[in-house]
């Protein structure tokens, strides 16, 4: 990792750039948009990663339910990536979530190939805790143009998961979403890998 890399905890002057950067590729249909209100309120489940004190990557980690948490919001700016930085970020959040006692980690995403590198493996969304959907009504491509998978990652031996409290939380008879894409999902063209500095 080159040295003029940092990561640390967000701090109140990252907010801008954190929301910048993410609707930067909320515009391209890589992420879901977001509000600055939900980046302020949010701010200490943030990790950045800076360059010269610049906002270059962020990765956010958000704890769900009992053992449950969420990664979200991973991005590196486009003439950053392919540097391991997207890397960095993820292995942090892992650390973290172990360090807070999670148990299982899922994320919502369109670009499986990183996460499933990590050991996440797909569920489908039926069986992610119900209060994942009230994020997905606010999403403007909910239901019908859902482009996105869910991944889930257990931290703990299956004797050590989840209690039978957050199970039944997790499960669903019925899919949340009644028209849930039964289908693969269609995503936009993976953007073009940057060679490693
Ligand atoms: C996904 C993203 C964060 C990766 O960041 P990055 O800094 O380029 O990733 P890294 O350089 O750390 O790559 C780590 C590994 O993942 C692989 N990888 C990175 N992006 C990948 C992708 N889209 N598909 C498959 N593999 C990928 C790399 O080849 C590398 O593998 P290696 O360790 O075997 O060499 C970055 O492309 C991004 O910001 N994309 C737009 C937003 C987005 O899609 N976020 C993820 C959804 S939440």
């Amino acid at each position: 990792m080159n040295k003029h890399f940092k990561l640390r905890k967000a701090l109140m002057s990252d907010v801008r750039p954190i929301h910048s950067l993410l609707n930067f590729f909320a515009d391209q249909r890589e992420l879901l948009p977001r509000s600055l209100s939900e980046v302020y309120e949010n701010l200490q489940q943030f990790f950045v990663v800076t360059k010269d004190e610049k906002v270059v990557g962020c990765c956010a980690l958000y704890v769900t339910w009992e053992g449950l948490a969420e990664v979200k919001a991973l991005a590196v700016a486009p003439e950053y990536q392919g540097r391991g930085l997207g890397k960095w970020l993820l292995e942090t959040i892992v650390e973290e979530a172990r360090k807070l006692g999670v148990s299982t980690l899922f994320t919502l995403t369109i670009r499986e190939g990183l996460f499933k590198k990590f050991g996440f493996k797909k569920a489908k969304k039926s069986v992610l805790p119900h209060k994942v959907w009230t994020e997905c009504v606010r999403c403007p491509y909910f239901p019908e143009s859902c482009i996105e998978t869910s991944l889930v990652l257990h931290l703990k031996k299956k004797s050590q998961k989840l209690s039978k409290m957050a199970e039944a939380f997790m499960s669903t008879a019925e899919p949340m979403v009644p028209n849930e894409p039964s289908g693969p999902p269609v995503y936009p063209p993976e953007p073009p890998r940057h060679p490693s500095a």
